[in-house]
């Protein structure tokens, strides 16, 4: 068997490393970090199945265009990618799929935006309607921040056309949590639950990034919460897409928070979450590619199992981020890492300049400990993070902190 993997990030790095246990694996366009990436765009490669990473393609279009021409694909595609391309519209759907949400209100005219947040207690979400890397989404208890934002986002000059529309949720707090269910259009199973670090800095601080860290298995997620979270969200909101003509193949990435009047759904992915599968496939146990295919094909036919172990993700970033990084420095200490006893190092924003990897984009690498425990897994990432530098890297000191009792964050 022969499977494309398309995007080039750490994500799809831990895909095509776990893939590639068992099955042959392209990467397009990967990066040089990704062992069988290639340029040749999906469309002119060939492969009994095509697993798609990243948003983007998915919303526009590609896995339609791949199954066209009678490709098995991974993924959703444009209808209901919109899942993630459009927020307003995933939250209509929740609201109709009876899936427990943050409360919101759309709006593209900027008084009646102002006017809702007169009406809002004391903490303001504000997120584009349409995609923006991660970066749409803004959580201020400043009234004035959350005021000036309204402005910059419906008039495009924050985020473009993927802000003219927004939403405004009520705030809501507790701890988060990453559901990644595989669906087959009809069906879903659940993968091993994660906790993903979203602010740039130690303590929850910062901007928020497209993910700092992640680790996996979480304490707060026990085996009811995920059964709730598939009974409850998944299985309804399949459900409402297929009453809707919506054959929806792919991951479901639920982004759960435990708030005091319980679980909710703060977001829907329409892919594998990053840096999450980074944490979350290195414990399959059972066959990563079969899971996929079956998917494709529209009939999961065995729940995927996974090691009783632990995986801490520690995302390197290059200084700046998640603002215009710099980029260009050699990639120092790669190899030393690798060795540190159950390590691997996740290559995404890598390029290649006189034979040596460098920085290439914002988040740089993944490096993933895995171990019998989480402070095993934990000990493992930070000191193989510890051999790797450059000028400026950014790596967040606390991830898993809270699973082991160091640091109250996540
Ligand atoms: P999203 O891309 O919608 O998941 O938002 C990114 C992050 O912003 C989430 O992981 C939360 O940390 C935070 N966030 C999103 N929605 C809310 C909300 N309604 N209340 C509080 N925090 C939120
Ligand atoms: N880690 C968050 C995401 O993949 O969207």
């Amino acid at each position: 068997m022969r499977v494309c993997i398309v995007g080039s990030g750490g994500r799809e790095h831990a895909l095509a490393h776990v893939l590639s246990r068992g099955v042959e694996v392209v990467v397009t366009p990967g990066n040089p970090g990704i062992p069988g990436s290639v340029v040749t765009p999906p469309e002119e490669l060939e492969a009994d199945l095509f697993v798609i990473g990243p948003e983007q393609p998915l919303v526009d279009g590609l896995a339609d265009r791949l199954r066209r021409r009678g490709n098995l694909v991974f993924g959703p595609g444009a209808d209901g990618a919109r899942l993630e391309g459009s927020k307003a519209w995933m939250k209509e759907l929740l609201a109709e799929a009876g899936v427990p949400t943050a409360h919101h209100g759309t709006f593209t005219d900027r008084a009646e935006a102002l006017a809702h947040l007169d009406q809002m207690e004391d903490l303001f979400v504000l997120k584009t309607d349409g995609l923006a890397a991660g970066k749409g989404v803004l959580v201020t208890g400043d009234r004035s921040q959350a005021a000036e934002a309204v402005g910059e986002y419906l008039s495009g000059e924050a985020f473009g056309d993927a802000g003219r529309r927004i939403v405004i949720e009520e705030g809501l707090s507790g701890p988060e949590l990453s559901v990644l269910a595989v669906c087959d259009g009809t069906t879903a199973v659940p993968l091993v639950p994660a906790q993903d670090f979203k602010r740039l800095s130690d303590g929850d601080q910062g901007p928020n990034t497209g993910g700092m860290g992640a680790y996996s298995p979480v304490p707060v997620a026990t085996a009811g919460v995920v059964d709730s979270l598939m009974e409850d969200a998944v299985l309804p909101t399949l459900a409402v897409l297929r009453s809707r003509g919506i054959d929806y193949r792919g991951v479901l990435y639920c982004g759960l928070m435990f708030t005091p009047d319980g679980p909710k759904v703060l977001e829907y992915n329409v892919r594998f979450g990053d840096p999450e599968t980074q944490v979350v496939v290195p414990r399959l146990t059972s066959d990563l590619a079969d899971l996929l295919a079956s998917a494709a094909a529209g009939s999961i036919t065995e729940a995927p199992t996974f090691d009783d172990g632990a995986a801490v993700g520690v995302v390197c970033a290059s200084p700046n981020y998640p603002g215009p990084p710099r980029t260009g420095d050699p990639v120092e200490g790669l190899a030393a890492a690798s060795a540190v006893d159950g390590v691997t190092v996740f290559c995404a924003g890598v390029g290649e300049a006189q034979g040596r990897l460098v920085t290439a984009g914002g988040r740089v690498l993944t490096v993933t400990g895995t171990g019998s425990t989480v402070p095993e897994a934990r000990d493992s990432a930070y000191r193989a993070v510890a051999e790797i530098s450059w000028p400026g890297m950014q790596y967040r000191t606390d991830i898993a902190g809270v699973a082991v009792g160091t640091a109250a964050t996540g």
